[in-house]
Order: structure tokens, then C-alpha cells, then sequence
């Protein structure tokens, strides 16, 4: 956890964000009422219960759907539509399969008219920071799935968004594998300063990697509360074991079971 966060400026606002999916008796209620605000180099990251509207949210915020009420300001300018000031990762690679490493990185910045020699030069940056050095040849068929996500997570960094949006980025990903690219990840985000909304449904991924929590309640999909997370020393995985963090966990532990057990209940 970085010390004066608080003073640092808002990138991204969420405003009494709303979703309707539908019309009439085939509506459906995503989103009702989502407000939430990212600083500059804050790691934001979201839980909720399955279906409560996660994706939705980044979806909006990403430029990808629209959203029903409510307003998204990026830098204080209302977002309308994609943009490349936002990148985005999914738990699907989405990487070019007939593409090499390299030309998949380059990608984005070949599409934005950078000369070649400029764009490789970037690319080459992103994918020595990702841990590919020595793999920019290969074609994603020859890469493990840790790999792939490393190569999206390039790609997306390389175009050097505002801020990037990723839901549910090591979804996929084995036990192991996935520690792996969190301590990454974090290891990112200290060289870069990445300002960083980050969806998952692994609590200690989210107590691990943020900076902030906020806990989203069942569909429709409202933030139902939000923790701040101070662990000592750099983030690792031998945090995981810190009673500061099993405190934290243990509290949207059980904000989590209310959720599901209400629901189960009908309540
Ligand atoms: N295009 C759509 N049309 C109609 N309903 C939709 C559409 N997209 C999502 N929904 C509904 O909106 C609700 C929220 O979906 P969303 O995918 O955002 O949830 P989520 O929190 O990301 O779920 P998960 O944890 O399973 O990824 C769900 O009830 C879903 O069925
Ligand atoms: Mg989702």
C-alpha cells in the first residue's frame, strides 16, 4: 500500500451507474446505483457474488455496453464508447493465433500508425517487463497459458492506457500458475504506476493485489461495501499468511456467504 493515495487525483469516477438488460416483463436488472472512484496508481479490485453485474461494470466502463443511468468519467470527461485510454485483459487470451509474440504486442501500436522500428522497440520493453525475453518468435500454440495471459497483459501495456481493466485476468489459470502472475502483476504495477481496476471472484487474490476492495452485493449489482487493505512489508505470497491479511479476508468471507445464503434463503 502506497502512503497519501488520498491525494492523489481521481482518474476514474463511477456515478450512480445503472443496467437494464431487456425490456418489459424480459428485463433484467444488472446494475442499480454502482458508484466507485479510482486514484492515479491505485490497484482497485471488485468481488461479488456470481452474476451480480461485474462484467457488466467493466464492460461500461470499458466502452463496450452502455449503460442504462449514470455516468463514467475518466480524467473527468464523460466516456462515450471504446477508447484507447482504457485496456483491458479478459480470462480469454484474445492473442492472434498466426501472430509471433512480438507482432502481437506490436499490434495495437501498428494499428495507431507508430513506425515500425518505434513499435518493436516498445514492444520489445513490454515483453522483457512480462518475463518473455528470448520468446518473441514463438506463436501462441507454443506458449502455456501463464504465458499467454503474459503476452495479452503486454499487448494491452504496451498501447500504455490510462488505466487498465481486467476481469477475472488468471480466471483460467492453475493454483500455481496463478501466484505466479499475481506476484507479476504486482511487480508491474511498482515499475509502472498502473492505475488498475481489477475483477475476480479469488478473495485473496483480491487482498493480495489491492489497494482497495469493494464488494459488490447480488444482482442487481450495488457496492455493497468497501475495505481498505494495509498489509506490512511488499506484496508477496508469504502475505498470505499475515494476520492483517486473514483479517481482511475473513471479512468478505462472511459479507460473501450473507450474499449467497440470503439469496438461497430468498431473502
Ligand atoms: N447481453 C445481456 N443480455 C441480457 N442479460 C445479460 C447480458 N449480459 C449480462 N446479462 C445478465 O446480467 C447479469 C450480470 O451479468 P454479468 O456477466 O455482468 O455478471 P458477473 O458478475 O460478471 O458474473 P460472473 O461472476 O459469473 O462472471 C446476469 O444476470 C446476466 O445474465
Ligand atoms: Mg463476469
Amino acid at each position: 500500500m502506497k502512503t497519501g493515495s488520498s491525494d492523489r487525483p481521481v482518474r476514474l469516477k463511477v456515478d450512480h451507474l445503472g443496467k437494464v438488460f431487456g425490456e418489459g416483463e424480459q428485463a433484467v436488472c444488472a446494475l442499480q446505483v454502482v458508484n466507485l472512484e479510482i486514484r492515479q496508481s491505485e490497484f482497485v479490485m471488485i468481488v461479488g457474488p456470481s452474476g451480480c453485474g461485474k462484467t457488466t461494470l467493466i464492460n461500461i466502463i470499458g466502452g463496450l455496453e452502455q449503460q442504462t443511468s449514470g455516468d463514467v468519467l475518466l480524467d473527468g470527461h464523460m466516456i462515450s464508447g471504446a477508447g484507447a485510454d482504457r485496456g483491458m485483459v479478459f480470462q480469454g487470451y484474445s492473442l492472434f493465433p498466426w501472430l509471433t509474440v512480438l507482432k502481437n504486442v506490436e499490434f495495437g501500436l501498428k494499428m495507431k500508425g507508430i513506425p515500425a522500428q518505434h513499435r518493436e522497440r516498445t514492444a520489445r520493453k513490454y515483453i522483457r517487463l512480462v518475463g518473455l525475453e528470448g520468446f518473441e518468435n514463438a506463436l501462441p500454440k507454443q506458449l502455456s497459458g501463464g504465458m499467454k495471459q503474459r503476452v495479452a497483459i503486454a499487448r494491452t501495456l504496451a498501447n500504455e492506457p490510462e488505466i487498465l481493466l481486467m476481469d477475472e485476468p488468471f480466471g483460467a489459470l492453475d493454483a500455481q500458475t496463478r501466484v505466479v502472475m499475481q506476484e507479476l502483476l504486482a511487480d508491474i504495477r511498482r515499475k509502472t504506476d498502473t492505475t488498475i481496476l481489477f475483477i475476480t471472484h479469488d478473495i485473496d487474490e483480491a487482498v493480495l493485489l489491492g489497494d482497495r476492495v469493494y464488494v459488490m452485493s447480488r444482482r442487481p449489482g450495488s457496492v455493497r461495501e468497501v475495505l481498505e487493505v494495509n498489509l506490512p512489508g511488499e506484496r508477496s505470497h508469504n502475505s498470505l499468511v499475515l494476520p492483517e491479511f486473514l483479517e481482511i479476508k475473513k471479512k468478505i468471507m462472511d459479507m460473501l456467504w450473507r450474499e449467497s445464503n440470503d439469496a438461497a434463503m430468498g431473502r
